[in-house]
């Protein structure tokens, strides 16, 4: 692997500075104009203006690579994905278009359910085909590390199938895969009428093996009205903790539970959804070292008005984050940078505050902030360019992708018009 000289960095965005971001300080960029960055094999090995850079001895012997002019960021980190999934739920989009809700779908058997059936039915060779699909247009996006939850499963053989095929492709692809265990998406069918001896299966059989296995570094729970209750979700986490996986939540996206505070209380390593919070609860997390991870394109693709509270929650101190939610039922998007337009013009962030929180917040929510999120000397060298003058013009176009480059760890792993 050759090393290189990245130059022609109109604006590059180191997001060098306080980890994790709160408050103001999730505006500071750290942007060099006229940047390059020195790369030896995968690591940053010299950043900073191009005339200081370009004298480096070593520097002057790589390989150059002139960016002419483009945005320079870190790859962006999507900290909420459900990458493995058969197949698309279309036809209920179009139900809810004609009035239908996403709690009534899921009632009569459709939602997270219908993937279910689909997913234990199919093969894993035909999930990872999807997968890398997926995972090839995450890296045209400009992502370079994400998190990836099972929860499509839900009986002990399917939940292994997607957690042993996000190890192989954690190994196999480029992008890294971060994984969670998410055993509690929803009671499954054969459960319905027990759902606590659900609970009993997941705390006492698959969590202990699943964080003995070493399969997942986190435990997830969809703590919400339809799904599992605070009390419920209290003893999954717990128990995940006591195997060593760090707790995530899925809280208050359909009804204001308490289950944010659960996340402070076990020391959840992230919150996601939080569009049902309350002023309290935003003071709650604002005090906390939990990040508030939002997840706007599920409002967006749902066609809700109510999206989570980024003004108040960034006001107020917490640690924002924000990610796709990549999945079939409520936010069927890859693109951070739709992302990064729908935290701008929905929830009010500035497009720097909308950096901040899909780079090196979120790398500190997966607690891989020594190594990605901002770019810095000795950190991998994983890095987007776009197409554009000004950092700003990232959510500015929207619907579009204008990432023309992406490198993870020093190899060059999408290139366009170059
Ligand atoms: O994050 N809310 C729970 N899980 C997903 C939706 C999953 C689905 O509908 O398939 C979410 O929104
Ligand atoms: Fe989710």
């Amino acid at each position: 692997m050759p090393d290189w000289l990245i130059t022609g960095c109109s604006q590059l965005l180191t997001l060098r500075g306080p980890v994790p971001r709160r408050g103001k300080a999730l505006r500071e960029l750290g942007i060099i104009r006229d940047g390059a960055i020195f790369v030896r094999e995968d690591r940053i090995a010299a950043i900073g203006p191009r005339r200081r850079i370009e004298k480096i001895r070593a520097a002057r012997r790589a390989e150059k690579l002139d960016l002419r002019g483009r945005v320079i960021l870190p790859g962006f980190v999507d900290s909420h994905t459900h990458l493995i999934f058969p197949a698309s739920r279309a036809a209920e989009y179009e139900q809810r278009i004609a009035g239908a809700s996403y709690e009534e779908i899921a009632r009569k058997g459709g939602g997270i359910r219908s993937t279910v059936a689909k997913l234990r039915r199919a093969p894993a060779s035909q999930l990872e085909v999807r997968a890398i699909a997926n995972l090839n247009e995450f890296v045209t996006h400009g992502t370079t590390t994400i998190e990836a939850k099972s929860g499509y499963g839900l009986d002990w053989k399917s939940e292994l199938k997607i957690l042993e095929l996000l190890s192989q492709l954690h190994q196999r692809h480029p992008v890294d895969i971060r994984a969670t265990f998410l055993g509690a998406h929803v009671v499954p069918p054969e459960f319905r009428k027990r759902p606590d001896a659900y609970v009993d299966l997941l705390v006492q059989r698959w969590i202990p093996t699943v964080a003995m296995a070493g399969l997942a570094e986190f435990c997830d729970v969809f703590c919400d009205r339809g799904a599992f209750t605070v009390a419920q979700a209290r003893r999954i986490l717990t128990a995940g903790r006591a195997g060593g996986l760090v707790p995530r939540i899925h809280a208050e996206q359909l009804a204001n539970t308490g289950a944010s505070r659960l996340a402070i209380d076990l020391h959840a390593a992230s919150a996601d959804h939080l569009e049902k919070i309350n002023a309290a609860d935003i003071r709650a997390l604002a005090l906390s070292n939990v990040v508030c991870t939002l997840l706007p394109g599920c409002c967006f693709h749902l066609g809700l008005s109510h999206y989570a509270p980024a003004r108040p929650l960034i006001d107020a101190g917490a640690i924002v984050g924000i990610a796709t939610d990549f999945n079939p039922g409520t936010s069927p998007t890859l693109s951070m940078s739709m992302i990064l337009s729908l935290a701008c013009t929905q929830m009010r962030m500035t497009p720097a505050e909308a950096i901040s929180a899909a780079t090196i917040n979120p790398a500190y929510s997966l607690r891989q902030h020594d190594r990605v999120g901002s770019l810095e000397v000795g950190k991998y060298a994983d890095i987007a360019a776009f197409d554009v003058a000004d950092y700003r013009e990232i959510p500015y176009y929207f619907g579009v992708n204008l990432c023309s480059f992406t490198m993870k760890r020093g190899a060059v792993i999408h290139s366009k018009n170059l």
